[in-house]
């Protein structure tokens, strides 16, 4: 590696010690809070000196698309935070889940999916996997059955995302993961919506885990940002000169920014996901209601695999079904005064979404019914605002 690691120092660390110093390097003028490096490249003494660093003989940074010391911060943080070995800090979530899925795979190579993904994950799937010669296995992620049947052939890569978008459907991480070792494959899991305060991927065998740091870490809506965690050597081998050569890396500025949001972390999320749960028993009595899904509430179809793999709380996103479809859904979002409306999720305002006319508008009508989404459904992500305000705004706005 090229680049400072502080890694072993702090080892020892419990989880909430590690958000608000884990990774902390301070520069000769020990500033309190950590430096903002925004610079792109850095100098050497002498051509020999450049020219050993460059070749990884000897350690030090070189440019600031390969590693930063901002953004070096931010990913030994996120990675003593997720018990994973090591962290690559992306532009976006989207960046790190484009670079995971596309760099380790060759022509002739298998992924398996379920069909509940982020949309833009779907795309990149349908889209730019079959250019590569990669071939794509849909199943219903939440059918053990449909995972053993998919992963009777040697498949490269899982991808699964869960509680996921918009529906909160459960993956099984666990059987899901000793499957896929069995065909040799590895699991990446899209963990956005539970975050690492809530379930833990890589200790239920997960191989990767990926994030957008643009949800729950940031949590302010101010940056985009994404990371790829996983084990020192597979990055190394399967991750970074992909990394490297085509550009997906964080700015130093958004690392500074969700640098100091994971020191908060803990607090927001917990706090978010009471919020949510508070909300969720709430509106499951309202009469314009006919479905509510939250994780961490009995009547969620998946809740036992949810309870099992996120056993300190259902997070901060709640979807419910609203009498009188697509019109209703929208009179009413016409109606709140509070609550903000946005595609945006894990931010301390709360925020609504339409998700089959926004974030999953791409999906044919098909897709969306395999997923059990129709007009009728909204995301709510629920704030840090007094859970007795965003329900009231939402109980008015009901009518
Ligand atoms: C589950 C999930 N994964 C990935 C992404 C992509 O993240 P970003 O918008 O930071 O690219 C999003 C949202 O946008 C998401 O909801």
């Amino acid at each position: 590696m090229t680049q400072d690691t502080n890694k072993d120092k702090h080892k020892a660390w419990r989880p909430q010690t590690m958000m608000v110093r884990g990774g902390l390097t301070r520069s000769e003028h020990g500033e309190t809070s950590e430096a903002l490096y925004l610079n792109s490249g850095f100098v050497y003494d002498s051509p020999e000196e450049q020219s050993a660093r460059m070749a990884g003989e000897k350690p030090g940074y070189i440019y600031s698309r390969y590693a930063n010391p901002t953004v070096r911060m931010f990913e030994e943080r996120l990675a003593a935070l997720e018990g994973a070995e090591d962290c690559r800090a992306t532009a976006s979530g989207m960046a790190a889940i484009h670079t995971m899925l596309v760099a380790p795979v060759k022509p002739g190579d298998r992924i398996i999916a379920p069909r509940a993904l982020f949309s833009s994950c779907i795309w990149i799937l349908k889209n730019v996997m079959p250019k590569m010669g990669v071939e794509v296995t849909w199943v219903d992620g939440s059918d053990l059955a449909d995972w053993e049947r998919a992963l009777s052939k040697p498949c490269r890569l899982v991808l699964i995302e869960t509680p996921s978008n918009p529906m909160l459907d459960a993956v099984d991480i666990r059987a899901v993961a000793d499957m896929t070792h069995a065909a040799g494959g590895e699991l990446i899991v899209d963990n956005v919506f539970a975050s690492p305060i809530l379930q833990r991927p890589l200790e239920l065998g997960a191989d990767w885990v990926v994030y957008s740091t643009t949800k729950h870490m940031d949590g302010q809506g101010r940056t985009l940002g994404g990371a790829i965690l996983g084990k020192t050597k597979k990055i190394e081998d399967e991750i970074q000169q992909y990394y490297r050569h085509t550009g997906p890396s964080m700015s130093p500025f958004n690392a500074w920014v969700v640098l100091k949001g994971l020191e908060t972390l803990d607090l927001r999320v917990r706090a978010m996901s009471a919020n949510a749960r508070t909300i969720a028993d709430r509106l499951a009595g309202n009469p314009k209601i006919t479905t509510i899904r939250y994780p961490g509430r009995s009547d969620h179809p998946h809740h036992n695999v949810h309870a099992a793999q996120m056993p300190d709380g259902g997070g901060s996103l709640v979807a419910f079904a609203i009498k009188g479809g697509k019109s209703a859904a929208y009179a009413m979002l016409n109606k709140l005064g509070l609550v903000d409306i946005s595609n945006n999720l894990g931010d301390s305002k709360s925020l609504i979404t339409h998700p089959s006319t926004t974030t999953h508008r791409t999906l044919t009508d098909q897709e969306r019914a395999d997923i059990g989404l129709d007009d009728s459904w909204v995301r709510l992500s629920v704030g840090l605002e007094d859970p007795a305000d965003i329900a009231e705004d939402l109980e008015q706005a009901l009518g």
